[in-house]
């Protein structure tokens, strides 16, 4: 389906996506790409809906030669089909929401996080993770541009480095 009207930009009608509660087409192809480019060892997603991000990390992992993703996802249908899309690529799929997982449990450093949750709990998940990221990590925060929850969860999380992407819902990637 094309993307819904978004104030944040006039041609919003460019973007795709395949229901109201999945990431932009064009942003999940941005995210494997950031994740190809990166080559994260341990990559963590919160909020994977029916798995479509996890999908298109999981596969630029699995090309890659190399690394991990732990899916949050607090709905147990969703997760179950999450499991089910990503099955035979380097994904584990926690059926949980993230705040409830400690994340010394992680063999590592998160190098890649994609916060996509509810929008009232981006900043929560934020504080969440914060201090497990890696040296060179990047934080992915979605929906930044078009609702004020995150782009204020954002402000208030005292980032050191932030560039945000223009699309109908908006994607900021930060250093911590
Ligand atoms: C916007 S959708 C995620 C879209 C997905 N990343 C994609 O690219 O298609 C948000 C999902 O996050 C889940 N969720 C919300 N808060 C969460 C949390 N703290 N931990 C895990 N899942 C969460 C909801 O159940 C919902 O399925």
């Amino acid at each position: 389906m094309r993307e819904p009207y978004s104030e944040v930009t006039a041609d919003y009608e460019l973007w795709s996506c395949q229901d109201i509660d999945s990431t932009e087409d064009e942003v999940i192809e941005l995210v494997g790409s950031l994740v190809r480019a990166m080559k994260p060892r341990l990559c963590v997603e919160v909020g994977s809906h029916v798995g479509l991000s996890s999908f298109e990390i999981g596969r630029a992992l699995e090309r890659n030669g190399r690394g991990h993703l732990h899916c949050f996802e607090s709905t147990p249908q969703a997760a179950r089909a999450v499991r089910e899309r990503t099955a035979g690529l380097p994904v584990t799929v926690h059926p949980m929401t993230d705040l409830r997982f400690d994340p010394s449990e992680l063999p590592g450093r998160v190098d890649f996080l994609f916060v996509d949750g509810d929008l009232d709990n981006r900043g929560a998940s934020m504080n969440h993770w914060r201090d497990s990221l890696s040296e060179n990590h990047v934080v992915a925060v979605h929906d930044s541009l078009k609702h004020w929850e995150v782009r204020q969860s954002i402000e208030t999380a005292g980032f050191s480095e932030r560039l945000d992407i223009v699309t109908p819902r908006g994607i900021s990637l930060l250093r911590f």
